[in-house]
């Protein structure tokens, strides 16, 4: 497949970076994850916006403007259709760069490295709208930093949790903080739904600030479903009528047990057949 590097496409197996990067020797990048589907993307302007506060927060200086970074995945999503199919994700990463030493503080004078490629997209529910069986997914106390806003490129602590739910057959790992409240999961953000009404934790330090949780609760808003940002807790959670997770990659993904809870029947919800819909609408 093509990418993109430093200002250039190029086949992906040809990209080299030095190993002095300081994405590579200290995670200190910022990246993004943007759908598209059949060519069209889906929420590109909020993910750049993101982008260009997470750099601002770690005082990457942006090297390209938002017209650039448009045409740069637009490329790699059409370059790349032949071979990965209609349904295409971009990573977007843009880390401090190789600097001539190890050393903790911001380089001066340092040129950002600027990398995208295109993979494609296994979204779990199909664009006929088969109806998901429901994942499981495990839960368990976040222990990542306090600065979980920032889209930064040092996953550890991420991948960490993700690989305890994986290692026991989990689809994902829901996490919960010193308060017993929700946050997020590893790698995506969490609904639930309680007597009618649908919940996901207020933005703050303790979890990304999604793009599909922000286009899902617009999509909530219009349709005039009954939706709040507010803390919920494990035992809530548990309780609920649906329990929903949602990312770039997994769209709005319906979860049918916790750990050894089942949640509400074990099937599959109506709410979240009905946030589906409309959120496919943003799809195609
Ligand atoms: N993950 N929370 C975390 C910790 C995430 O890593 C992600 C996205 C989300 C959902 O954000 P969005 O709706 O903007 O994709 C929430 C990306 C897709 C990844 O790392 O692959």
């Amino acid at each position: 497949t093509t990418a993109y590097l430093n200002g250039e496409f190029l086949p992906l197996q040809e990209a080299r970076i030095s190993p002095l990067d300081r994405g590579f020797l200290f995670g200190d990048g910022i990246y993004e994850v943007v759908p598209s589907y059949g060519g069209r993307m889906v929420g590109f302007s909020q993910h750049f916006a993101r982008m260009e506060k997470g750099l601002a927060m770690v005082e990457i200086a942006p090297s390209l403007t938002e017209q650039d970074t448009r045409d740069i995945c637009q490329h790699l999503i059409d370059s790349n259709r032949e071979t990965l199919g209609e349904n295409i994700g971009v990573y977007l990463h843009v880390s401090r760069g190789a600097d001539t030493r190890r050393f903790h503080a911001y380089p001066e004078g340092v040129q950002p490295t600027v990398f995208a490629f295109a993979f494609a997209l296994t979204a779990p529910v199909n664009a006929d709208r088969t109806i998901h069986a429901g994942a499981k997914v495990a839960i368990t106390q976040d222990l990542r930093w306090q600065r979980c806003h920032i889209k930064s490129t040092a996953l550890l602590g991420n991948v960490m949790h993700f690989q305890q739910g994986y290692r026991e057959g989990n689809a994902e790992t829901i996490l919960f903080n010193g308060d017993g409240q929700i946050t997020e999961a590893s790698s995506s953000n969490v609904f639930i739904v309680k007597d009618g009404e649908v919940l996901t934790p207020p933005l703050d330090n303790q979890l990304l600030p999604g793009i599909t949780r922000m286009l899902v609760l617009a999509c909530l808003q219009k349709a005039g479903i009954p939706h709040s940002e507010s803390w919920f807790s494990v035992d809530e959670l548990n309780s609920a009528d649906e329990v929903w997770l949602t990312s770039s990659g997994k769209e709005i993904l319906p979860v049918v047990q916790v750990g050894d809870k089942t949640i509400a029947d074990g099937k599959v919800g109506p709410v979240w057949e009905q946030a589906f819909t409309l959120y496919s609408k943003l799809k195609f």
